[in-house]
């Protein structure tokens, strides 16, 4: 298409979920290309999809997605809030009629999602039941959203985490003591399996594998008694759990939901909390740091890395995602292609219907090669060696 046919085209853009690095450069990189290439008009969604349903927008041009390439965060702001189930002065209310309505008045032609599995359900409810034209970028640093080989800020984050695992090495060694480290990851354990094994450490947790804390006690002991090495790094997932765990979960999963529980037993978010409001727990490293001090009788230490995963400048891995991604994006846009997320598969940027993508969540497959590698170097998953290779070839 000439930049004469698409003169009239708008197109809308919001970031929505938890934030990561990246999306700047997402931005920026949807923007520019929709304007220097086919002159459409961008106006960036503020505060995710409350922006849309509350008609809070601004301009995107070439002016304010610059210098934006290596910014973290996100110049539009977001929000976990959903379209169908939305806090509205201290009620719950569907509003995706206000959502699609504020998109007409725009006269969008499309709504570009940018987000993680939660966006893409919101994306796709717009689109089944208000009838909007909408596409979607996958964005997680939990690399969870299903139908595309990665997501943007995985890499950035997977990063961090390991320079975090090589500072925390050096101060383990020296006195001797077990470091457990939670990284996020509250569904799947991409980043604690890919960060742990890039930081070398001694055991990974991860939500795919209940773990059984004798499994890594042995583990740890043997560590000890074989090679003389009285420190060791242990990367949790913070979603991991033990085998019990996993177990007591599964069965009462549904009577949880009914009487509106958290996993903790406490009560849920109080009224007129936002959407994804989640209550402080203790974290599953404490409870692991504790349990192998006392059955190790070696002193261990926690850092849960929290926040400062998602902050902070995108890895050039990052940048460059987020620039293909937003221009491929674009160029579907121009050629009349919606309702698709742009994923990656086997390097390339391609649309995939997004019906096939929202409500479902990319775990590590048991059989995935990463932890293969990991189980050959001889790190601990969290169970015996015997029983993971029962686990990962049934
Ligand atoms: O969904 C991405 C994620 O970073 C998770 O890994 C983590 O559990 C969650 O967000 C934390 O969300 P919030 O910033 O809302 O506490």
């Amino acid at each position: 298409m000439t930049p004469f046919e698409s003169q009239s085209r708008c197109i809308g853009v919001l970031t929505s979920g938890g934030d990561c690095p990246g999306l700047n450069s997402a931005l920026r990189g949807i923007t520019k290309a929709a304007i220097q290439d086919y002159n459409m008009k961008v106006v960036g969604i503020l505060d995710g999809f409350r922006g849309l349903v509350e008609n809070r927008t601004v301009p995107l041009d070439f002016d304010s997605t610059s210098g934006v390439l290596t910014r973290g965060g996100t110049l539009l702001g977001t929000s976990r809030d959903k379209p169908r189930k939305m806090q509205m002065g201290g009620k719950v209310m569907d509003m995706t009629q206000a959502a699609v309505d504020n998109a007409r008045k725009h006269d969008f032609d499309c709504v570009v999602c940018l987000g993680g599995g939660g966006t893409q359900k919101n994306a796709w409810h717009l689109h089944r039941t208000g009838g909007l034209d909408v596409m979607t970028l996958p964005k997680t640093i939990d690399n969870d959203v299903a139908g595309t080989d990665v997501t943007f800020g995985f890499d950035t984050a997977v990063q961090i985490c390991t320079e975090a695992i090589d500072r925390l090495h050096t101060t383990a060694t020296s006195h001797d003591r077990i470091i457990v480290v939670e990284v996020m990851g509250h569904n799947t354990g991409w980043l604690a399996l890919a960060a742990g094994i890039a930081g070398g450490a001694d055991v990974i947790l991860i939500p795919e594998i209940p773990y059984e804390v004798e499994a890594v006690v042995d583990y740890l002991k043997e560590r000890q008694r074989r090679y003389g090495k009285r420190f060791s790094i242990v990367c949790v997932a913070e979603g991991a759990m033990s085998a019990e765990e996993a177990a007591a979960r599964a069965e009462s999963a549904a009577r949880k939901k009914a009487d509106r529980k958290d996993e903790n037993g406490a009560a849920a978010a109080p009224d007129g909390a936002p959407h994804g409001y989640r209550l402080v727990k203790e974290s599953l490293a404490s409870r692991v740091a504790r349990d192998l001090q006392q059955l190790t009788r070696t002193e261990a230490r926690v850092t849960s890395l929290g926040h400062v995963q998602r902050g902070g400048v995108p890895s050039a891995a990052d940048r460059l995602l987020t620039t293909r991604l937003g221009t491929t994006a674009v160029e579907l846009l121009a050629a009349g292609t919606y309702n698709v997320m742009v994923a990656v598969r086997d390097g390339q940027c391609v649309p995939v219907p997004l019906g096939d993508v929202a409500g479902k969540k990319k775990l590590v497959p048991i059989d995935h090669d990463w932890i293969d590698s990991a189980r050959r170097v001889g790190t601990c998953l969290g169970v015996t060696d015997d029983q993971l290779l029962e686990l990962m070839h049934p």
